[in-house]
């Protein structure tokens, strides 16, 4: 086995290890890639202020997201098809945030079903929601959210419609994956994964399939979206939502200082800045460039968390120092799960925790509570002033 010592080691093996088709998936941004590139980019342009000559004995990471305890503010974000990058994904990434002490997001277009989560591990995880026009599989899937223990819901904001990702298309994305001829030859590559896959059940979408009547087709991503996502979602319908769940809120893929004020307003517990990844809209600024305005925007009104081109414990600093009281990783999760399974997110979550312990010792700081702006350079005009 190689020594692992980045989240880069982990994407290396992921790729070599799971099907071309479910790699791409995770690895692409929507059409030219840019947001999807400067999510990443733009976090190098921001650096850390070296301090010397400071205690930095007896340092702590713990914290709270929504009030919840975490290890590290570091959450495991929804991803769709986690189950595709390894066999029973999903349950094996909870189990990996559970045994880690981080929350985990379990995704409305997951493999593993909620129940099938839920009866796998033993600590409440998060959900998070899709709206679809079908209201009434809404509801029911609300309903079971809850009954699964779920301790907070994250509806997702910015994916009425699905972003345009061209590999997904050219591959033809579904779950199970349909045996072409292409597929076929690369799967005879993948027969470790494939191995796995024979031995589990959980090979379609496990929230959907027997959920719903009359779909066409639920194994392609991109026509169920199509076809069932609600394109008419908005601030009246996210407040029935909340008000239907009765718990916990996380508003995710806000991008915008309005935005966040009227998320805010909705009674949102907290707010996730996020682009989704750069899947969406491709061209928006990067998720770091927003973070800043919009915490000037909603002050204390709303937990800020953050998400989108966290690759690295640094990357957590950064946008931690700036003012997010938590952030998500989801490809960094990914490349540990596709490359080793449950042990391969332990693998993330710690490469990340002990990145973001070093370097905040490095600036001087031992407490994960401490770190404010005060550790960070940030060009000038890094937020941009652009011209609306
Ligand atoms: C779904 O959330 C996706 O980004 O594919």
């Amino acid at each position: 086995m190689p020594v692992i010592t980045c989240i880069d080691d982990l994407k290396r093996l992921h790729r070599r290890r799971t099907p071309r088709m479910f790699y791409d998936y995770a690895e692409s941004g929507s059409w030219t890639e840019q947001t999807f590139r400067e999510n990443t980019s733009d976090f190098d342009q921001i650096r850390l202020r070296q301090r010397v000559a400071v205690d930095m004995s007896d340092r702590s990471l713990g914290s709270e997201m929504i009030g919840q305890p975490v290890t590290m503010p570091v959450a495991l974000a929804p991803v769709g098809l986690t189950g595709m990058q390894c066999a029973d994904g999903e349950i094996k990434a909870a189990r990996a945030a559970e045994r880690f002490g981080v929350p985990f997001t379990l995704s409305t277009m997951s493999i593993c079903s909620i129940e099938d989560v839920a009866e796998h591990t033993t600590k409440p995880f998060w959900f998070q929601l899709y709206t679809m026009k079908d209201e009434d599989y809404v509801r029911r899937l609300i309903q079971r959210a809850k009954d699964a223990g779920c301790s907070a819901l994250v509806i997702t904001l910015d994916l009425q419609i699905l972003g345009q990702r061209h590999k997904d298309l050219k591959n033809g994305l579904s779950a199970p994956p349909k045996l072409t001829p292409s597929t076929i030859a690369n799967l005879m590559t993948k027969w470790a994964w494939g191995l796995e896959m024979l031995g589990t059940k959980r090979r379609g979408f496990g929230n959907i399939v027997g959920h719903v009547k009359g779909v066409s087709d639920t194994a392609q991503l991109g026509s169920w979206t199509a076809e069932q996502f609600d394109p008419k979602l908005d601030w009246a319908k996210i407040a029935q939502i909340k008000e239907m769940w009765g718990g916990p809120v996380i508003l995710k893929g806000i991008l915008d200082a309005e935005d966040a004020v009227k998320a805010a307003e909705v009674g949102a517990d907290a707010i996730v800045v996020s682009n989704h990844g750069g899947r969406q809209l491709d061209g928006a600024l990067s998720a770091i460039r927003m973070l800043d305005p919009i915490l000037q925007a909603v002050g204390d009104r709303v937990e800020v968390h953050f998400d989108s081109g966290i690759r690295s414990g640094q990357d957590v600093l950064k946008a931690i120092a700036m003012g997010a009281k938590g952030t998500y990783i989801g490809r960094a999760f990914v490349y540990g799960l596709g490359a080793m399974g449950e042990q391969g997110v332990m693998t993330a979550l710690e490469v990340i925790q002990k990145e973001l312990d070093i370097s905040m010792a490095l600036c001087g700081k031992r407490n994960i509570r401490d770190v404010g702006r005060d550790i960070l350079l940030i060009p000038e005009d890094f937020s941009g002033r652009w011209q609306g």
